[in-house]
């Protein structure tokens, strides 16, 4: 459930109506509802709230500071796989002590930053980054808590660019090597093995993969047992779908049931790093109609927005659901299958197409669950600034970042002299 409810016809995020938010910043704009960012963070910690937990937000799904905020007051722990990640929990008020930070790459400068911070663990991918951390961590004096990422080799069943727990994927170290590599991190001076992870794909629908790699995890945590490698934790990563279109995920609680069922009298804490599931349906992306038009029969409706503000359905082919703002009929509009479509010069410019929509010049449409891998993976392609964040808070509008101006798009930029 989300707060982006119609009264009377016209589109609400919690108490505001979307057209006043338009009508003061304009559009295409992003518009979150802080109601349904702290409800979904709520279904993970209370169905938690009875066995030891860090519940670390999957960061990248949306990183502004004013969600870190709101999630940090929450209690929320976060997963990041960068410094500038690091950076941004710090400046919203986060704990750093509450950071898990996952990442097949990460450099020596944010290893380094983040042992002179604390965070809670380092999920390592390979043995290389088992080397590099020990090394800096001695040289800091300092002994690094480390988990595995395992890859436990178990099929997510998602689309083949989010799913990450293949073994074909770049992601983790095998599971056929897990226990040697835990051997070596327990060999090594400056490494605290504490924990083992696992991050399997994103969007997963069905829970059935999420345990068959909890069941693997398990299993090893038991053989490192025997081998006097005793283990604090467990990080089942995020992964957890929403709904689209049809789809049905499980709900949290129905998830992690399953999972305090297997933890039962184990002595661990249970680290997740959900991301999608608390952001996605929190946000909406907000468009006006710039014009409609009609190419051999098929019907267009040109959008302000474009692939450079909301890049999933071009990226991925994802199906976001796009409806009215303002669903009173008004004389001028067309019914039909739209395209909907941006100004950017690419076919694959597109939100959504085949919508049967009522559209006319000047109507705002909103794409709903853009909430997550939205605004963060926009660009300034086309030089387009990107689209400001708005966060609602019941009757409150906050603009938690402003549009880019046109000046910003070349501030960094140089011209060189003749
Ligand atoms: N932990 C790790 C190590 C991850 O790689 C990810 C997401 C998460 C947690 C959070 O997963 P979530 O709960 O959001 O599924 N841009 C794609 C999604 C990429 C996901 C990458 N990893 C999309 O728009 O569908």
């Amino acid at each position: 459930m989300d707060h982006f409810q119609y009264r009377d016809g016209a589109l609400f995020a919690e108490d505001i109506p979307i057209s006043d938010i338009v009508s003061k910043f304009g559009t295409p704009c992003f518009i979150y509802s802080k109601a349904t960012l702290v409800r979904h963070f709520r279904a993970y910690a209370d169905s938690l709230a009875d066995i030891p937990h860090l519940i670390c937000y999957g960061m990248k799904a949306n990183s502004n500071l004013a969600v870190l905020q709101t999630l940090a007051k929450e209690g929320a722990g976060f997963d990041i796989v960068s410094i500038g990640e690091l950076e941004r929990v710090i400046k919203a008020g986060g704990d750093p002590a509450k950071v898990v930070f996952s990442g097949v790459g990460k450099q020596d400068f944010e290893l380094r930053r983040a042992l002179e911070v604390g965070i809670h663990c380092f999920n390592v991918e390979s043995l290389a980054e088992l080397e590099h951390l020990n090394a800096i961590a001695i040289e800091m004096g300092k002994v690094a808590p480390v988990s595995l990422r395992i890859n436990p080799d178990v099929d997510p069943k998602t689309h083949p660019y989010i799913s990450t727990g293949l073994k074909a994927n770049k992601f983790g170290i095998a599971h056929k090597d897990a226990i040697a590599a835990y051997r070596r991190s327990s060999e090594l001076l400056g490494l605290s093995p504490v924990g083992i992870d696992c991050h399997i794909g994103s969007q997963l629908t069905d829970v059935s993969p999420l345990i068959e790699s909890l069941d693997k995890l398990l299993s090893l945590i038991d053989q490192l047992a025997d081998i006097g490698i005793q283990l604090k934790h467990i990080d089942l990563g995020g992964g957890l779908g929403v709904t689209y279109d049809q789809e049905t995920p499980p709900h949290p609680s129905e998830y992690l049931a399953l999972v305090k069922e297997r933890l039962a009298g184990r002595n661990l804490t249970l680290v997740l790093e959900p991301g999608r599931s608390i952001a996605a349906n929190a946000g909406i992306f907000v468009t006006k109609t710039i014009l409609t038009k009609t190419n051999q029969d098929q019907h267009f409706a040109i959008v302000d927005g474009a692939m450079n503000d909301l890049i999933r359905p071009s990226l991925y082919g994802a199906w976001q659901n796009i409806v009215p703002v303002d669903t009173t009929e008004k004389p001028g509009q067309i019914e039909a299958s739209f395209d909907i479509v941006g100004p950017v010069c690419e076919s694959g410019d597109f939100l959504g197409k085949a919508r049967t929509l009522r559209i006319q010049e000047g109507d705002l449409l909103a794409v709903r669950s853009a909430g997550a891998y939205g605004f963060v993976m926009g660009s300034n392609y086309n030089t387009r600034g990107r689209a400001p964040e708005i966060l609602v808070d019941i009757d409150q509008v906050h603009l938690i970042r402003e549009r880019e101006t046109i000046d910003s798009l070349w501030a960094l930029e140089h011209t060189v002299d003749d």
